[in-house]
């Protein structure tokens, strides 16, 4: 049966806002710590993420309880966040333990905030962005090569000015290497003309080019697992790129606001022992400049377009990938909002 506009307007909304109950990077390991707060946007809500004293990441809302300042403007004392504003003290959980400024205030042991579970893996902090703070999250959906100890890497991160939903358009695109990237240094080689072919897999999808493998960005693999959405691909590596061969990279896209996201490339090569050592070293002293310079074009690219391109766009058969990745993202929205409806009691209109 056909959809209400209503359904389809919530459905839009939603996708374009980040599918809740999913696991999202906001941060890197080391950007958050025991001695001040870390403050990121993440599907349109505030948070703030510090160390507790056994160096347990805590997330809650970056909203203070009292008139609503910034908690990441704040400080950390014994573990819990003290407000800059009046100096209200307020622990992981979201619970107020001190009101310094008023003795015997009633706003003390209060549950004032959401908190929301935390994952460090990789050099990256994770967070469940539950839509009810009751809901056990799942397993953190991982690439295997990020806790592969045949694998070693750097995790990037960057924001763009841009709905998140591009960053994915783009990861879902291989046809657009060897042409963004013409002058860079690894992403030259092939073919300028091709076709796609799409393949669903256990959870997920590979989009690949028919016509060459191995000689640009060539295919790419979206994983689609309950707890959130990631996806890798190769970045074929010359010779004088040292020993290893491919480039993996591995992404994770963080929806921010309407127009702005952070997206986190993990940049890997399947090398141990001495050629590990010879990668780690070249990629800091020559490659990741090159990497750089390369995301950089994707950014700039992303950024130029208008928002709403997307109510415009003529799309042709190499836009497979991302026209699957978008269909799978309002299946999972649709699928959400009818839970949500039947568990409220609302007979669904569509
Ligand atoms: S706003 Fe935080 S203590 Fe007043
Ligand atoms: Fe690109």
């Amino acid at each position: 049966m056909a959809l209400s506009p209503e359904m389809k307007a919530r459905i839009e909304d939603r996708v374009n806002t980040g599918l809740p109950d999913h696991w999202y990077p906001v941060a890197k390991s080391v950007e958050v710590r025991a001695d001040a707060p870390y403050g990121v946007v993440a599907l349109g809500e505030k948070l703030v993420l510090w160390r507790d004293k056994t160096g347990k990441i805590r997330c809650i809302q970056d909203f203070c309880p009292h008139r609503g300042a910034p908690l990441s403007y704040g400080e950390v004392h014994a573990g819990n966040i003290a407000c800059r504003y009046h100096g209200l003290v307020i622990d992981g959980t979201g619970t107020v333990q001190e009101v310094p400024a008023m003795p015997d205030c009633p706003m003390e042991g209060r549950k004032a905030l959401r908190s929301f579970h935390v994952r460090e893996s990789s050099d990256a902090v994770f967070v469940f962005m539950s839509s009810n703070e009751e809901t056990e999250p799942p397993e953190l959906p991982l690439s295997p090569e990020l806790t592969d100890p045949d694998w070693t890497g750097f995790l990037c991160t960057a924001i763009w000015e841009v709905n998140y939903r591009y960053a994915l358009d783009n990861l879902a695109d291989p046809m657009h290497g060897c042409y963004l990237h013409a002058d860079s240094f690894t992403l030259a080689f092939g073919s300028k003309q091709d076709l796609l072919e799409l393949n669903n897999r256990d959870e997920g999808f590979r989009v690949a080019r028919v016509g060459q493998i191995g000689e640009n960005f060539d295919w790419v693999e979206f994983e689609t697992p309950e707890g959130g959405m990631y996806c890798h691909l190769d970045i074929p590596y010359p010779p004088a790129a040292g020993p290893g061969g491919n480039m993996r990279i591995v992404g994770y896209v963080l929806p921010m606001g309407p127009q702005k996201c952070k997206v986190f490339f993990w940049r890997m090569r399947k090398v141990q022992g001495f050629e590990r050592e010879s990668f780690r070293f070249l990629y800091r002293a020559q490659l990741e400049e090159n990497s750089w310079s390369v995301l950089e074009q994707d950014r700039v690219m992303l950024e130029g377009m208008a928002d709403h391109s997307r109510t415009r766009e003529m799309l042709y058969q190499h836009d497979i990938g991302l026209a699957h990745l978008r269909r799978a993202l309002n299946r999972t929205a649709r699928a959400q909002l009818e839970a949500e409806d039947a568990a409220a009691g609302v007979v669904a209109a569509q």
